[in-house]
């Protein structure tokens, strides 16, 4: 059989095939790296039967829309999965066969709802259902995840060989493929607990930011294949459980300020404050609106926006969300990045706009 990785960084593309045989099916293709697909395919003479995306991904384009309009073959996902560019859709227990390869199909939701991870020959594809080692597993916090699925779904795993190689859809530390032996020893998300345990355990681990993963999917949803189809920051281990946040960010302690001193602190000082509302574009201008003279910075821009921040160091800055949970994740990776003066708006602006309606109702009386 023929199995290799083609990527050069922490997404993972599977190629596979049998020797003596043209044809080849590639697995979780990246839009980045679409033209280097077709140059190899063009250059080892090979055919593309089958692109197969193990589930709608939020961290990267697909290539699976671009190969098929490119190559003509088949688009092959999970039944349950958005993509309307998909042209032949697989179930739990479906067997597809390549010549004298067999494909088995497990369905794991918990990361999506479409999650499906594959068995071919002493392989196991697992997408972001599981990873390797202390990675863990994608995370379920996105549209369609579900921790109590996954939990349902690491118990597929039950019968399954302690032999089989587990090959992941992303690896952000250069571990090696392992066996699904190893990963019952070494992987927290095997260790034996019951769903509500599972469920904590997954709470507990404070993920980070993940707004931009949101237009990821969308675009994903839309089959788009252009490769700036959604804004992607550069080399965030954005899947990984344990590599969304920089260690120990989720510890720095934050001061608060409430709105009656923040308003005080614009009357007298307004040149010596900046405000930074990290919620997404739409929310400014939805019920809760937005403080005038702020400057906007959605959550998961905040780390690439750093080095433009550093003209404003001396000042005080307040960051701002819609009630406080947002804002205090920004002050964190503001401090971590040595701002020194960071305030979270206590309550964000649902407790800034009742302190304004208070104001206003005082002054009506
Ligand atoms: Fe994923």
């Amino acid at each position: 059989m023929i199995f290799k990785q083609l990527n050069p960084h922490s997404c993972r593309t599977y190629l596979i095939g049998e020797e003596n045989d043209q044809r080849v099916i590639i697995v979780d293709p990246v839009i980045d790296h679409f033209s280097d697909y077709l140059a190899l395919l063009k250059e080892e003479g090979l055919t593309l039967t089958h692109v197969i995306d193990t589930h709608i991904h939020a961290d990267h384009i697909s290539a699976g829309s671009a190969l098929k309009d490119a190559t003509g073959c088949e688009y092959v996902m999970h039944e349950a999965a958005p993509p309307q560019c998909v042209s032949m859709r697989v179930q739990d227990g479906d067997v597809l066969h390549f010549n004298t390869l067999e494909l088995k199909v497990l369905h794991t939701p918990g990361h999506t709802q479409d999650s499906i991870s594959l068995i071919v020959g002493d392989n196991l594809l697992t997408g972001d259902f599981l990873f390797l080692d202390d990675a863990g597993a994608g995370r379920d916090d996105l549209p369609g995840g579900n921790p109590a699925d996954h939990w349902e779904s690491l118990n597929k795993l039950t019968d399954l060989p302690d032999q089989l190689m587990i090959y992941p859809a992303h690896e952000y530390r250069n571990r090696q493929p392992a066996t699904l032996g190893r990963q019952r020893q070494s992987n927290p998300h095997l260790q034996k607990r019951s769903k509500e345990e599972f469920i904590k355990y997954l709470e507990d681990l404070r993920l980070g930011p993940a707004d931009w993963m949101r237009d990821v999917l969308k675009a994903n949803y839309a089959c788009a294949k252009d490769p700036g189809a959604a804004w992607i920051p550069l080399d965030t281990p954005a899947c990984e459980i344990k590599g969304t946040m920089d260690k120990g960010v989720n510890e720095i302690a934050v001061q608060y300020i409430e709105a009656e001193e923040l308003r005080t602190w614009l009357q007298t000082n307004r040149s010596e404050v900046l405000l930074i509302d990290v919620r997404e574009k739409a929310e400014l201008t939805g019920p809760l609106g937005h403080m005038t003279g702020i400057l906007h910075i959605p959550i998961g821009q905040l780390t690439g926006s750093l080095t433009g921040l550093q003209e404003h160091k001396h000042k005080k800055i307040v960051v701002v969300c819609r009630s406080g949970a947002r804002a205090t994740t920004g002050a964190q990776i503001l401090l971590k990045a040595g701002f020194a003066s960071v305030y979270v708006l206590k309550g964000g602006m649902i407790s800034w706009n009742q302190a304004s309606e208070g104001l206003l109702q005082h002054k009506q009386q």
